[in-house]
């Protein structure tokens, strides 16, 4: 499974990235809006710092201000991809996107009716919203399987992006369910490497090291 940061912040994505543990950035309007810089500026910026796919959403809501966005924005750098809002309108242009060999992310995926119709236009990845159908009391990984399914049984080409990654457990059962990339935000990214047995255990070592008198290695 790829690793994703949900975030349009240079300073996490720079830590991430240098972590080699970065396979690609997707951003929306909000996390663009907090980080109060241009977002040709922004997007630019990730894109020289991460080798993978970098998602920017339009903000047109009809098709043919969509593809004039998409195409716009994609000329901006090789690796971006082009987020666009489940819909109509919007999947009329990613099928035209595709056609044009433009990658499409589909996004405010929420139920498996809608993932279908991303994969059928044509989506390069479509993003199921886990965290946010958790928050209606629903199970938002259930959708991830179905959506993995779907892709597996009808030889779609779309990938999955386990998105809206709220917490641990999320990323836990992304990889269980076979979801080829989950993007998670900074803070829960870097929990992925802890654990409080690894810190005790390491702990320990080096108390039996230093206890026998070991002294450096170097
Ligand atoms: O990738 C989608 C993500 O940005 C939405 O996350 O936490 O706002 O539901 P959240």
């Amino acid at each position: 499974m790829k690793f994703f940061i949900d975030t349009a912040n240079i300073e996490q994505i720079q830590e991430v990235n240098d972590l080699g543990l970065l396979d690609g950035v997707t951003t929306n309007p909000s996390l663009i809006a907090k980080e109060k810089k241009g977002f040709r500026e922004l997007i630019e910026e990730i894109c020289g710092i991460v080798d993978g796919p970098v998602s920017a959403e339009v903000i047109a809501q009809d098709c043919d201000g969509m593809l004039k966005e998409a195409r716009h924005v994609a000329g901006w750098a090789d690796n971006i991809v082009i987020k666009i809002p489940m819909c109509p309108e919007g999947m009329k242009a990613v099928k035209t996107l595709t056609a044009e060999g433009i990658r499409t992310n589909v996004t405010l995926i929420f139920s498996l009716p809608q993932a279908l119709i991303a994969c059928k236009a044509g989506a390069s990845f479509i993003s199921p919203f886990i965290g946010r159908i958790d928050d209606i009391g629903y199970d938002g990984m259930e959708l991830v399987g179905d959506c993995v399914d779907m892709i597996n049984e009808f030889c779609f080409d779309s990938e999955v992006i386990s998105a809206s990654v709220r917490h641990v457990q999320h990323v836990v059962q992304a990889i269980q369910l076979g979801s080829h990339i989950a993007t998670v935000p900074y803070a829960p990214l870097l929990k992925l490497f802890k654990h409080p047995l690894t810190d005790i255990g390491n702990s320990n070592f080096l108390k039996d090291w230093e206890n026998a008198g070991l002294g450096d290695i170097l």
